[in-house]
């Protein structure tokens, strides 16, 4: 978490840095702070939102054509204004920011304050100016050789961006498990967490690998060197990423417009991997891994939060269609208790930014004992997408809104594809359902639009329900990651207690904390297990809880029993995910919207967890 910007060249600095920290803001919002170099090298920082940075440099000199930005998620220290980084040297000559943790910063400290240095924050991140600075001064060598050495000294996880006010025409940037990209332009370069802040400057990026160095002047001149000290040859791509895709586009939020993107992101996710009238379905980003797929004995899927929500999906799908045994994780779990992994394992890793911390770890696991990993992710380029042996991206564009909404169909369209190509090749499907499923595949996004036109009514339920103090989510099957995922989406938006759960888990508790005072969302779309939903729904009303439904359209029998009733298109029930998640995503906005909340910048979260 946290984001950083940098920017050097012939341009003024600050309005780059605030842009860009605007666009980054959802990596963390409890501080925000900046550093330039003009006549002095100054640093503005306060507690709060990049908006209230701007507040509190109103009327200072922002002039500058090289500066650092950040805007942070806290770890250690409070949020506080003193926390905020940028963090000074002691000499107050340097300046650094930083994503990460350092995780050996008490002893470094220790040692440091024993030969006179004095710390003003609580921060990880303090440490490790100090420690440039000294090695610069012990060591009598040039900046960039200081921060070599102080990373070869330092545990943890890093993306940092060192400025000095004796060396104002250079720019140091290097990484450690924390992303971290760099644009270049025509004599100006770039750094940042992500390349939002970047794309519409430059197109050309170098993605920084762990333990990289990236030293940048005015002249234009890059270099690029290990902290082992091995030069590295930048490799320049090309970003693919538009700029109306980081912008509201006249939406309110950034999260409804993602739930609004959803008929075209679930589109492009298909786009150039099905083809209806052949009946191929083609994903060549793990084509070369197809066979192992197809033989493998076990399928392990990783993800956090949304992620994971999408992998029980996975499960579902791929037990169903391809008959391989999977195990859903959460990555964060897998990582610390000594699971069981054979080299024939396929592990799939699911991550919208392609950079938590959890799932990296899990997969690094995986791979040390020779399974196979497949990621599915969002953000090109992206640490995890660079870190498994192949994978799909889901192609959803960028997602900004710290609650997932789009990723999350898009995942799940994304693993639908694998299930059907592999359950096809293993020959464990039907011809007369696989051709069913793509054609029924196919007509989803437009049946998602017929379930967005439903705004009104969702929006009126927020009314309704917006002052409840719990909610509880009710699923089965496939639409059993749905409630989790509902329940999910309304906790972390509205702060409002809410549950998930498999709706005939019900009874052996949870049905205890029913009243007339209870909403109870139930996803009771045609199915296998309709009818035992259908009584379970009863199970809630005979205990006088609130029903809100979401029923396939025509439904005569739910309409009867419950409260409200959301109608949403028919579909095959291995799809009912990617329909029936869309209205409870505009329920929990319109909900968190009445009650005042910070829709896309929720308390507490932030977008992309680098930290485990
Ligand atoms: C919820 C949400 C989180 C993420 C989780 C994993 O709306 O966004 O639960 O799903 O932090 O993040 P990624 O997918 O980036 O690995």
């Amino acid at each position: 978490m946290c984001g950083i910007v940098a920017y050097i060249g012939k341009k003024e600095a600050y309005p780059i840095l605030m842009k860009g920290l605007h666009r980054l803001e959802y990596r963390g919002y409890d501080s925000a702070g900046v550093a330039l170099i003009n006549s002095d090298l100054v640093v503005y920082k306060c507690k709060g939102k990049v908006s209230d940075l701007e507040k509190f440099t109103v009327n200072k000199n922002k002039t500058g054509t090289i500066g650092i930005g950040h805007t942070r998620w806290a770890t250690h220290g409070e949020p506080n204004d003193v926390n905020a980084h940028p963090h000074y040297s002691g000499s107050k000559n340097l300046v650094l920011i930083h994503n990460g943790i350092i995780e050996n910063y008490a002893p470094l400290k220790e040692e440091m304050i024993k030969r006179g240095h004095v710390f003003e924050s609580d921060t990880d991140t303090e440490v490790l100016v100090h420690l440039i600075e000294d090695i610069q001064q012990r060591e009598n060598v040039d900046l960039p050789e200081a921060v070599r050495i102080a990373l070869n000294n330092v545990i943890g996880a890093y993306a940092i961006v060192v400025l000095s006010k004796n060396d104002p025409d250079l720019l140091i940037a290097a990484k450690k498990s924390s992303p971290l990209v760099l644009g270049v332009g025509e004599e100006e370069f770039f750094v940042a967490s992500d390349a939002t802040p970047i794309v519409e400057y430059t197109k050309n990026v170098v993605y920084l690998e762990d333990e990289e160095i990236a030293v940048v002047n005015r002249k234009g001149k890059l270099q690029i060197k290990t902290i082992r000290n091995q030069e590295i040859t930048p490799y320049i791509h090309e970003l693919q990423m538009q700029l109306e895709a980081i912008e509201k586009g006249g939406f309110d939020h950034f999260m409804l417009k993602e739930i609004y993107e959803q008929p075209r992101s679930i589109r492009d996710s298909m786009r150039g991997r099905v083809h209806v009238d052949k009946g191929v379905v083609e994903l060549g980003g793990i084509r070369e891994y197809m066979q192992k797929f197809v033989s493998a004995n076990r399928i392990i899927i990783i993800g956090c939060g949304t992620s994971w929500h999408a992998g029980m999906v996975g499960e579902y799908l791929f037990e169903d269609l391809a008959r391989i045994p999977v195990e859903v994780e959460y990555a964060s779990e897998f990582r610390y208790r000594n699971p069981v992994i054979y080299e024939s394992d396929v592990v799939i890793a699911i991550s919208q930014s392609g950079e938590t911390a959890d799932t990296l770890a899990a997969i690094e696991l995986a791979k040390s004992k020779g399974a196979t990993i497949i990621g599915v992710c969002n953000v090109v380029g992206s640490s995890i997408a660079r870190t498994t042996h192949a994978g799909s991206y889901t192609h959803a564009g960028p997602e900004i809104g710290v609650a997932s909404t789009k990723a999350f169909t898009a995942q799940v369209t994304v693993l639908t594809l694998m299930a059907l190509a592999i359950g096809h090749k293993r020959g464990m499907i039907s011809e007369t359902h696989y051709h069913e499923l793509l054609s029924e595949l196919d007509s989803i996004p437009a049946k998602v639009e017929r379930v967005l036109k439903l705004n009104d009514q969702i929006k009126y339920l927020a009314s309704i329900f917006k002052d409840a103090r719990n909610f509880l989510y009710l699923g089965r099957s496939y639409t059993f990651p749905v409630a989790l995922e509902g329940a999910l989406k309304l906790k972390e938006i509205s702060y409002i207690h809410a549950e998930g759960y498999p709706a005939a888990e019900m009874k052996h508790g949870p049905i205890a904390l029913i009243d007339e005072e209870m909403p109870v969302v139930v996803i009771a779309t045609k199915g296998a297990s309709y009818e035992k939903v259908v009584s379970n729904i009863q199970e809630v009303k005979a205990r006088k809880g609130k029903v809100i439904a979401v029923v396939t359209e025509g439904d005569t029998i739910v309409r009867k029993i419950a409260d409200h009733v959301i109608e949403v298109p028919e579909t095959d029930e291995k799809l009912a995910t990617l329909i029936s998640v869309v209205p409870l995503q505009l329920l929990s906005y319109y909900i968190a919207v009445m009650r005042g909340c910070n829709v896309d910048q929720p308390r507490n979260l932030a977008k992309s967890v680098t930290v485990e």
